[in-house]
Protein backbone atom coordinates (compact mmCIF):
# COMPACT_ATOMS: atom_id res chain seq x y z
CA UNK A 1 0.00 0.00 0.00
CA UNK A 2 1.23 3.67 -1.01
CA UNK A 3 0.04 6.15 1.19
CA UNK A 4 1.11 9.95 0.18
CA UNK A 5 0.13 12.11 3.65
CA UNK A 6 -0.01 15.72 3.39
CA UNK A 7 2.65 16.02 1.16
CA UNK A 8 3.75 19.82 0.15
CA UNK A 9 7.25 20.21 -1.84
CA UNK A 10 8.90 23.10 -3.37
CA UNK A 11 11.29 23.57 -6.37
CA UNK A 12 13.52 26.71 -6.32
CA UNK A 13 11.58 27.63 -3.69
CA UNK A 14 7.78 27.71 -5.49
CA UNK A 15 5.39 25.27 -4.30
CA UNK A 16 4.44 22.44 -7.14
CA UNK A 17 2.60 19.97 -4.63
CA UNK A 18 0.61 21.35 -1.92
CA UNK A 19 -0.79 19.39 1.04
CA UNK A 20 -1.38 16.21 -1.44
CA UNK A 21 -3.06 13.40 0.20
CA UNK A 22 -3.65 9.67 -1.92
CA UNK A 23 -3.88 5.99 -0.97
CA UNK A 24 -3.15 3.32 -3.01
CA UNK A 25 -4.14 -0.22 -1.63
CA UNK A 26 -2.80 -3.07 -2.64
CA UNK A 27 -4.46 -4.64 -5.72
CA UNK A 28 -5.27 -1.57 -6.73
CA UNK A 29 -4.92 0.20 -9.68
CA UNK A 30 -5.22 4.04 -9.37
CA UNK A 31 -5.21 6.45 -11.95
CA UNK A 32 -3.96 9.72 -11.87
CA UNK A 33 -5.12 12.83 -14.49
CA UNK A 34 -5.04 16.18 -14.65
CA UNK A 35 -3.86 18.80 -16.91
CA UNK A 36 -0.45 19.44 -17.60
CA UNK A 37 1.64 20.88 -14.92
CA UNK A 38 -0.72 20.15 -12.07
CA UNK A 39 2.21 18.40 -10.49
CA UNK A 40 1.91 14.58 -11.47
CA UNK A 41 5.42 14.27 -13.01
CA UNK A 42 6.66 15.79 -9.70
CA UNK A 43 4.48 13.14 -7.30
CA UNK A 44 6.34 10.34 -8.93
CA UNK A 45 9.59 11.72 -8.52
CA UNK A 46 9.06 12.64 -4.89
CA UNK A 47 8.01 9.36 -4.65
CA UNK A 48 10.64 7.64 -6.50
CA UNK A 49 13.18 9.57 -4.21
CA UNK A 50 15.08 12.04 -6.77
CA UNK A 51 16.83 14.87 -5.64
CA UNK A 52 15.66 18.36 -7.31
CA UNK A 53 12.90 18.45 -4.36
CA UNK A 54 12.14 20.27 -1.76
CA UNK A 55 9.73 18.13 0.69
CA UNK A 56 8.32 20.79 3.17
CA UNK A 57 6.33 18.58 4.93
CA UNK A 58 4.08 15.51 5.05
CA UNK A 59 5.10 11.63 4.36
CA UNK A 60 5.21 8.96 1.70
CA UNK A 61 4.86 5.46 2.70
CA UNK A 62 5.10 2.15 1.66
CA UNK A 63 3.96 -0.62 3.17
CA UNK A 64 3.43 1.35 6.30
CA UNK A 65 7.29 2.56 6.24
CA UNK A 66 8.88 5.95 5.34
CA UNK A 67 10.24 6.38 2.19
CA UNK A 68 11.32 9.66 2.52
CA UNK A 69 14.99 9.46 4.26
CA UNK A 70 15.50 6.52 1.72
CA UNK A 71 17.98 6.75 -1.20
CA UNK A 72 16.31 5.79 -4.83
CA UNK A 73 17.74 2.59 -4.75
CA UNK A 74 16.82 1.65 -1.29
CA UNK A 75 13.48 2.39 -2.28
CA UNK A 76 13.89 0.12 -5.92
CA UNK A 77 14.67 -2.85 -3.40
CA UNK A 78 11.40 -2.01 -1.28
CA UNK A 79 9.85 -2.93 -4.05
CA UNK A 80 9.07 0.62 -5.79
CA UNK A 81 9.69 0.80 -9.32
CA UNK A 82 9.32 3.54 -11.88
CA UNK A 83 8.69 4.28 -15.42
CA UNK A 84 10.24 7.86 -15.89
CA UNK A 85 7.91 9.69 -18.67
CA UNK A 86 10.94 9.82 -20.14
CA UNK A 87 13.27 7.07 -20.66
CA UNK A 88 17.07 7.48 -20.27
CA UNK A 89 19.19 6.08 -23.06
CA UNK A 90 22.28 3.88 -21.97
CA UNK A 91 24.84 4.24 -24.72
CA UNK A 92 27.24 1.23 -25.04
CA UNK A 93 25.05 -1.27 -22.53
CA UNK A 94 23.75 -3.46 -23.59
CA UNK A 95 20.12 -3.78 -23.07
CA UNK A 96 20.47 -7.72 -21.78
CA UNK A 97 23.37 -6.82 -19.74
CA UNK A 98 21.37 -3.86 -18.38
CA UNK A 99 18.62 -6.01 -17.18
CA UNK A 100 20.49 -8.76 -15.74
CA UNK A 101 22.39 -6.33 -13.46
CA UNK A 102 19.64 -4.32 -12.29
CA UNK A 103 17.71 -7.48 -11.63
CA UNK A 104 20.75 -8.99 -9.66
CA UNK A 105 21.46 -6.20 -7.81
CA UNK A 106 17.98 -5.90 -6.56
CA UNK A 107 17.68 -9.65 -5.73
CA UNK A 108 20.71 -8.87 -3.41
CA UNK A 109 19.72 -6.10 -1.71
CA UNK A 110 15.97 -8.51 -1.30
CA UNK A 111 17.59 -11.28 0.14
CA UNK A 112 17.54 -13.43 -2.70
CA UNK A 113 19.88 -15.37 -4.58
CA UNK A 114 20.83 -14.03 -8.07
CA UNK A 115 19.74 -14.89 -10.90
CA UNK A 116 22.14 -17.56 -13.45
CA UNK A 117 22.54 -16.90 -16.91
CA UNK A 118 20.31 -19.50 -18.16
CA UNK A 119 17.71 -18.74 -15.48
CA UNK A 120 17.60 -14.94 -16.24
CA UNK A 121 18.18 -15.62 -20.24
CA UNK A 122 14.52 -17.85 -19.88
CA UNK A 123 12.46 -15.17 -17.66
CA UNK A 124 13.84 -12.50 -20.28
CA UNK A 125 12.83 -14.74 -23.20
CA UNK A 126 9.57 -15.34 -21.73
CA UNK A 127 8.88 -11.82 -20.57
CA UNK A 128 9.75 -10.32 -24.28
CA UNK A 129 7.81 -12.68 -26.31
CA UNK A 130 5.05 -11.45 -24.57
CA UNK A 131 5.54 -7.85 -25.05
CA UNK A 132 6.86 -8.37 -28.39
CA UNK A 133 10.30 -7.54 -28.32
CA UNK A 134 12.73 -9.30 -30.04
CA UNK A 135 15.97 -10.96 -29.42
CA UNK A 136 17.88 -8.60 -31.71
CA UNK A 137 16.44 -5.56 -29.46
CA UNK A 138 17.62 -6.79 -26.54
CA UNK A 139 21.09 -6.99 -28.18
CA UNK A 140 21.17 -3.23 -28.64
CA UNK A 141 22.34 -0.55 -26.55
CA UNK A 142 19.17 0.27 -23.56
CA UNK A 143 16.93 3.16 -25.56
CA UNK A 144 19.46 4.06 -27.64
CA UNK A 145 17.41 4.92 -31.29
CA UNK A 146 14.25 3.01 -29.53
CA UNK A 147 11.22 4.13 -31.03
CA UNK A 148 8.75 5.50 -28.32
CA UNK A 149 6.74 2.88 -28.41
CA UNK A 150 9.70 0.15 -27.80
CA UNK A 151 11.36 2.35 -25.20
CA UNK A 152 7.91 1.80 -23.36
CA UNK A 153 7.47 -1.88 -24.30
CA UNK A 154 11.27 -2.03 -22.79
CA UNK A 155 9.95 -0.16 -19.27
CA UNK A 156 7.60 -2.91 -18.71
CA UNK A 157 9.63 -5.39 -19.54
CA UNK A 158 11.96 -4.37 -16.77
CA UNK A 159 8.95 -4.11 -14.77
CA UNK A 160 7.88 -7.19 -15.51
CA UNK A 161 11.49 -8.83 -14.25
CA UNK A 162 11.84 -6.99 -11.21
CA UNK A 163 7.95 -7.87 -9.78
CA UNK A 164 7.64 -4.39 -7.79
CA UNK A 165 5.04 -4.13 -4.97
CA UNK A 166 4.59 -0.88 -6.35
CA UNK A 167 4.67 0.56 -9.69
CA UNK A 168 3.88 4.07 -11.05
CA UNK A 169 3.96 4.30 -15.06
CA UNK A 170 4.03 8.38 -15.57
CA UNK A 171 2.00 9.00 -19.13
CA UNK A 172 3.33 5.01 -20.71
CA UNK A 173 0.48 5.78 -23.40
CA UNK A 174 1.94 8.97 -24.63
CA UNK A 175 3.51 8.60 -27.89
CA UNK A 176 1.85 5.25 -28.61
CA UNK A 177 -0.02 4.25 -31.36
CA UNK A 178 -2.54 2.15 -30.76
CA UNK A 179 -1.39 -1.68 -31.57
CA UNK A 180 1.90 -0.48 -29.12
CA UNK A 181 -0.62 1.21 -26.39
CA UNK A 182 -2.44 -2.84 -26.17
CA UNK A 183 1.05 -4.46 -25.98
CA UNK A 184 1.49 -2.09 -22.99
CA UNK A 185 -1.85 -2.51 -21.26
CA UNK A 186 -1.46 -5.99 -22.00
CA UNK A 187 1.61 -5.93 -20.04
CA UNK A 188 0.26 -4.10 -17.30
CA UNK A 189 -2.70 -5.97 -17.14
CA UNK A 190 -0.66 -9.33 -16.50
CA UNK A 191 0.94 -7.72 -13.64
CA UNK A 192 -2.22 -6.74 -12.13
CA UNK A 193 -1.94 -9.42 -8.76
CA UNK A 194 -3.50 -8.94 -5.16
CA UNK A 195 0.02 -7.52 -3.91
CA UNK A 196 0.91 -5.13 -5.86
CA UNK A 197 -0.24 -1.74 -6.48
CA UNK A 198 -0.65 0.82 -9.61
CA UNK A 199 -0.68 4.45 -9.90
CA UNK A 200 -1.11 4.95 -13.82
CA UNK A 201 -0.49 8.79 -14.46
CA UNK A 202 -2.19 9.86 -17.69
CA UNK A 203 -3.46 12.67 -19.26
CA UNK A 204 -5.89 11.07 -21.71
CA UNK A 205 -8.24 8.55 -20.67
CA UNK A 206 -7.50 6.24 -23.44
CA UNK A 207 -5.00 4.08 -21.73
CA UNK A 208 -7.47 3.08 -19.34
CA UNK A 209 -9.86 1.50 -22.07
CA UNK A 210 -7.67 -0.77 -21.72
CA UNK A 211 -5.94 -0.72 -18.27
CA UNK A 212 -9.32 -0.01 -16.75
CA UNK A 213 -8.52 1.36 -13.21
CA UNK A 214 -10.28 0.72 -9.52
CA UNK A 215 -10.21 4.17 -9.24
CA UNK A 216 -9.43 7.75 -10.50
CA UNK A 217 -7.92 11.09 -9.29
CA UNK A 218 -8.06 14.38 -10.88
CA UNK A 219 -4.73 16.29 -10.23
CA UNK A 220 -5.01 20.37 -10.47
CA UNK A 221 -2.47 22.69 -8.80
CA UNK A 222 -0.44 20.28 -7.09
CA UNK A 223 -3.23 18.73 -5.14
CA UNK A 224 -5.99 15.92 -5.92
CA UNK A 225 -9.12 17.78 -6.56
CA UNK A 226 -11.85 14.79 -6.84
CA UNK A 227 -11.63 10.94 -6.49
CA UNK A 228 -13.84 8.09 -7.83
CA UNK A 229 -14.35 5.27 -10.21
CA UNK A 230 -13.23 4.64 -13.67
CA UNK A 231 -16.47 6.59 -14.67
CA UNK A 232 -14.89 9.54 -13.53
CA UNK A 233 -12.24 9.32 -16.51
CA UNK A 234 -15.11 9.04 -19.00
CA UNK A 235 -16.69 12.03 -17.90
CA UNK A 236 -13.39 13.68 -18.16
CA UNK A 237 -12.83 13.30 -21.64
CA UNK A 238 -16.30 14.58 -22.45
CA UNK A 239 -15.99 17.67 -20.45
CA UNK A 240 -12.08 17.73 -20.42
CA UNK A 241 -10.13 19.83 -17.91
CA UNK A 242 -11.89 22.98 -17.87
CA UNK A 243 -13.44 22.63 -14.30
CA UNK A 244 -9.63 22.37 -13.16
CA UNK A 245 -7.97 25.60 -14.77
CA UNK A 246 -4.73 24.30 -15.69
CA UNK A 247 -2.50 27.53 -13.94
CA UNK A 248 0.25 26.13 -11.94
CA UNK A 249 -0.11 25.60 -8.15
CA UNK A 250 1.25 29.40 -6.61
CA UNK A 251 3.37 29.11 -2.88
N1 LIG B 1 12.94 20.77 -12.23
C1 LIG B 1 12.01 21.73 -12.22
N2 LIG B 1 12.34 23.02 -12.04
C2 LIG B 1 11.39 24.00 -12.00
N3 LIG B 1 10.08 23.78 -12.17
C3 LIG B 1 9.67 22.51 -12.35
C4 LIG B 1 10.60 21.41 -12.40
N4 LIG B 1 9.91 20.27 -12.57
C5 LIG B 1 8.61 20.63 -12.66
N5 LIG B 1 8.48 21.98 -12.51
C6 LIG B 1 7.21 22.72 -12.56
O1 LIG B 1 6.28 22.07 -11.71
C7 LIG B 1 4.98 22.09 -12.27
C8 LIG B 1 4.45 20.68 -12.35
O2 LIG B 1 5.16 19.96 -13.35
P1 LIG B 1 4.95 18.42 -13.60
O3 LIG B 1 5.04 17.70 -12.31
O4 LIG B 1 5.87 17.99 -14.68
O5 LIG B 1 3.43 18.39 -14.11
P2 LIG B 1 2.65 17.28 -14.95
O6 LIG B 1 3.44 16.02 -14.95
O7 LIG B 1 1.33 17.16 -14.25
O8 LIG B 1 2.48 17.86 -16.33
C9 LIG B 1 5.10 22.79 -13.61
O9 LIG B 1 4.71 24.12 -13.46
C10 LIG B 1 6.58 22.68 -13.94
O10 LIG B 1 7.01 23.75 -14.72
MG1 LIG C 1 4.19 14.79 -16.46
Amino acid sequence: MLEVKNLSVSINGRKILDDLDLTVRDGEVAALMGPNGSGKSTLSHVIAGRKDYMVESGDILLNGESLLDLEPDVRAAKGLFLAFQYPIEIPGVATLTFLKATVNAQRKRRGQEELSTPDFMKRVKAAANKLKISQEMLKRALNVGFSGGEKKRMDILQMALLEPSFAILDETDSGLDIDALRVVAGGVNALRAPGRGFLVITHYQRLLDYVVPDTVHVMAHGRIMRSGGKELAVELEKSGYRDYNAEPAVA
